[in-house]
């Protein structure tokens, strides 16, 4: 009888907080606005880099490895709910099968990009990249909002 009494009150006491720590998407934010830098960041230094004639391969390997992982984690970090205190807007759930594509088109260009840099080949990677930055301005014109 004290057992459950025990049970009941930890369930009372702690239910309100599981509650609210369903609603709080801020690591999910902060994580996918972090995400976003780095490709920003990334994409760039990769530019730079490859225009170079004496290009530096392991760096590159090492950022297109990052830029894959980094575009994969995405997946998981618009869970549905999440656009307050965020620049997400709330049509992303609206149009879940729109946005999951153009996030999957810009993994994909990703891949591209390390596969050419893997085998050295410099306009695969040139051509890779230029996909991937097709695909941030036609996503954020429908999803990303100004303010
Ligand atoms: C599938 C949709 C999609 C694609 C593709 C996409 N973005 Fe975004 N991006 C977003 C959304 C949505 C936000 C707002 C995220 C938030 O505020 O939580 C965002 C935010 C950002 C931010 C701001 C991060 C911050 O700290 O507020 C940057 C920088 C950015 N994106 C760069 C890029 C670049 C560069 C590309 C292309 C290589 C790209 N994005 C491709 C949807 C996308």
């Amino acid at each position: 009888m004290k057992y459950f009494s025990g049970i009941t009150l930890i369930t009372l006491l702690f239910s309100p907080a599981w509650l609210y720590a369903s609603q709080d998407f801020s690591s999910e934010i902060e994580n996918r606005q972090a995400a976003f830098t780095a490709i920003e960041k990334y994409n760039e230094q990769i530019e730079e880099i490859l225009d170079q004639s004496d290009s530096d391969w392991v760096l590159l390997e090492k950022r297109s490895a990052e830029l894959v992982e980094l575009s994969n984690s995405l997946t998981r970090l618009f869970p549905s709910g999440s656009a307050e205190n965020s620049k997400a807007k709330e049509n992303i759930w609206k149009n879940s099968d729109d946005f999951n594509k153009k996030l999957s088109v810009m993994q994909s260009h990703y891949s591209a990009l390390e596969q050419g840099i893997k085998s050295k080949d410099k306009s695969a990677a040139e051509k890779a990249l230029k996909q991937v930055n097709s695909t941030c301005r036609s996503c954020h014109r429908s999803y990303r909002s100004r303010w």
